[in-house]
């Protein structure tokens, strides 16, 4: 994977580093001093891992794995969850990876995210949580496969949010028996966490220019595409194009739903666009 993806992972390092034992009292652990080359040819997998080493037998309280800017750094392999969000020791377990406060991170290549199951997965991708005002955009997803998983692109919003989630595109993905294909739910709601059953309200996180395009493969739930949107903060240019989504079982039907939904389609979109203008 040729990522700056354990940047990420340095965000929540805090949150079992203190646990382990300590051997050192630096607080900066830079992949470049543990022999990264940073020319986007050369495998830096084992100055990563070597980085993540040292800073986890930190003596400090928060040590930091330092991935610097504007690099391109290669890391080969596959980044695994741990088996269950117990390991968190009492943390912070709704989260496996977070990016926090960053901006203009790339990742490419064919490494993979192994979530190990649905104790991981059910936690990932809320915007508005605590009615705060969030502000997301130019976030560009291509080139993923699915397999099995309860969503595929997926944007999820609480209605009590505030702010908005724009100039966001999913492309050249590829779906096999996946649950939710393609889904906005801008109605998120929960109730003793679990999910509400969800009144309108008048706040929202205003979702707009999101692409959709060349999205194929199965789905194991009859709305291959469900855009759910606000009543009161409507979604906004939303685009379907090239999308080929079909039921797993044959001889079953997919459909699209939508409510509050506008945008346009073009080339092929299957099953039928509920989008409206
Ligand atoms: C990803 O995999 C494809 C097919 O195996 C290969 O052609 C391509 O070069 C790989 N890309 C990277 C960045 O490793
Ligand atoms: C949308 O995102 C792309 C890629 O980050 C960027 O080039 C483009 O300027 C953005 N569009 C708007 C309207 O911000
Ligand atoms: C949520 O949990 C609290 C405390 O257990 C309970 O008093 C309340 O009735 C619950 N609310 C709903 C809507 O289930
Ligand atoms: C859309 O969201 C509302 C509010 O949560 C929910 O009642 C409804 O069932 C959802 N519709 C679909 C098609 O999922």
């Amino acid at each position: 994977m040729k990522a700056m993806v354990v940047f990420a992972l340095m965000l929540i390092f805090g949150l079992f580093s203190a646990d382990l034992p300590f051997s050192s009292a630096q607080t900066i652990f830079n992949v470049l001093d543990y022999g990264a080359k940073a020319d986007g040819k050369t495998d830096d997998s084992n100055a990563f891992s070597a980085a993540w080493k040292a800073a986890c037998s930190a003596a400090t309280q928060n040590p930091t794995v330092v991935v610097p800017r504007s690099k391109d750094f290669l890391v080969k392999g596959t980044i695994n969850a741990p088996s269950s969000p117990s390991v968190w020791r009492g943390r912070n377990a709704r989260r496996w990876l977070i990016f926090h406060g960053v901006t203009g991170l790339h990742i490419t290549g064919n490494g993979t995210f192994n979530g190990h199951g649905s104790e991981w997965w059910d936690l990932i991708g809320s915007l508005g949580k605590y009615a705060n005002s969030v502000k997301v955009e130019n976030i560009h997803v291509k080139k993923v496969n699915f397999k099995g998983t309860t969503n595929g692109v997926r944007i999820k919003t609480w209605q009590i949010g505030l702010g908005y989630a724009r100039n966001i595109s999913f492309e050249h993905i590829t779906l096999e028996s996946v649950k939710n294909p393609i889904y906005i739910d801008q109605n998120y709601c929960d109730i003793n966490g679990t999910r509400g059953n969800c009144e309108s309200k008048s706040t929202g996180v205003h979702i707009s220019e999101v692409t959709y395009d060349d999205i194929v493969g199965t789905s194991s739930s009859k709305e291959a595409i469900n855009l759910n949107c606000s009543q009161s903060v409507a979604c906004t240019g939303i685009t379907l194009s090239n999308i080929k989504i079909e039921s797993d079982k044959s001889g079953q039907q997919v459909i699209s739903a939508c409510a509050n939904a506008h945008g346009t389609n073009s080339g092929v979109v299957q099953p039928k666009s509920c989008l409206q203008s």
